[in-house]
């Protein structure tokens, strides 16, 4: 099965970063019928610098082109903020990649890395979340007064029914017993809409429990009961500020992965972080949360949940022996970003041969 995949490796840590992802699916290739063909597609602050664009045609050609993007993270500290970053919504906007896909798993390796007390972290956190990824506030339409701003907070039937179809297959495909929809049907129309039309598509998926919870209560039920939660759908907004939330609780913002999706076509998978210009150049960043970015593309885009699994158990064991200094342990070793990745892909190695 030959893929080509569009490599952005962007600003900061996120070359350092998605040369480890590039290391785990090389290990792919070579232990399975996979094979990969990779292409650069330049983007961002650097970028910019170079070529006055923080999206060069010819990277975007390229992207649109191939079957996934793996892609690091965008952003300078000695640029005004968005010059680099705005490449991101481009690429959403311009790939229609309307759903915004992100796991949110403990380990139960990393449970005393949980900022949550045991007794909150309860049987364990393994949440998706499922977030509109194209319209609402973040379309920014709108203007920009001096006495009065305004943004339009538009969403479409068909943009509600598509994400949420979306939520109820993941939930189906993972077994999960309830979906969750955060809204805030209690005061906004798009919510009224948005309630509506999940209630409707329920009818569909007659094995799955559905409930609605408001944004407000939502944020604290995550901190408060995570466990009682498995595939939980929202908003651009909304989805924005809770998936933030959940980030933090699996220990670090170096361990979230995600998926910019459009099921059947070209998708974009990327670490939740940022081009952290704190430690980028020392060779200290996490790059599990990129690792399992390229186990969402397995799933997502490639349809191969075994080797999404695979990946998923080879960081898991990793972690028992090594860990990078964001995640570190007084009884492991304390790893390089590159001996992370080694680890890891020593890990897959010794699963895909078996
Ligand atoms: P950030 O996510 O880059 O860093 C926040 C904190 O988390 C820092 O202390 C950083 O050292 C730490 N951190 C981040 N990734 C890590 C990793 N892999 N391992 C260990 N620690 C890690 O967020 P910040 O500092 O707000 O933004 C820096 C730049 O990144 C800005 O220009 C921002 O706009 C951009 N950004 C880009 C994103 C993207 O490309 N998707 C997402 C978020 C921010
Ligand atoms: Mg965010």
């Amino acid at each position: 099965m030959k893929k080509t995949i569009a490599i952005t490796r962007g600003d900061g840590c996120g070359p350092e970063v998605v040369n480890e992802g590039i290391k785990i699916l090389k290990i792919v290739s070579e232990f399975t019928d996979y094979d990969f063909e990779f292409k650069d597609a330049p983007a961002g602050g650097e970028v910019w610098k170079v070529f006055g664009t923080n999206l060069p045609e010819k990277s975007f050609d390229t992207i649109k082109n191939s079957d996934a993007l793996l892609f690091g993270a965008l952003g300078l500290p000695d640029l005004p903020p968005g010059i680099a970053e705005s490449a991101i919504m481009k690429i959403r906007q311009s790939l229609d990649l309307y759903v915004n896909l992100r796991p949110v798993k403990l380990y139960d390796i990393l449970r005393e890395k949980c900022p949550l007390k045991s007794e909150f972290i309860g049987s364990g956190i393994d949440i998706t979340f499922v977030r509109e990824n194209t319209e609402g506030l973040y379309k920014n339409v709108g203007n920009l007064g001096e006495d009065s701003a305004e943004n339009l907070m538009l969403y479409t039937r068909d943009g509600c029914e598509r994400i949420i179809k979306f939520a109820f297959e993941y939930a189906k495909r993972k077994g999960h017993k309830i979906l969750t929809s955060v809204d805030k049907a209690n005061l906004l129309n798009t919510s009224k809409l948005w309630r509506k039309i999940f209630h409707e598509m329920s009818e569909n998926y007659s094995n799955i429990e559905t409930e609605d919870i408001y944004i407000d209560a939502f944020t604290q039920w995550l901190i408060r009961a995570p466990h009682r939660f498995q595939t939980v759908v929202t908003g651009n907004m909304f989805g924005d500020i809770i998936s933030d939330e959940g980030a933090f609780l699996i220990g670090s913002l170096g361990m979230g992965s995600s998926g910019n999706i459009h099921p059947g076509k070209v998708s974009m998978y990327e670490p939740i972080h940022g081009s952290a210009p704190d430690i980028a150049g020392k060779g200290i960043a996490n790059p599990i949360g990129t690792i399992l970015s390229v186990k969402l593309m397995f799933e997502e885009s490639f349809n191969s949940i075994e080797i999404g699994n695979e990946v998923d158990k080879a960081v898991e064991e990793s972690l028992k022996e090594g860990r990078t200094v964001d995640i570190k342990s007084e009884k492991l070793k304390t790893l390089s970003t590159e001996e992370m990745g080694d680890l890891i892909a020593e890990q897959l190695k010794s699963r895909l041969k078996k």
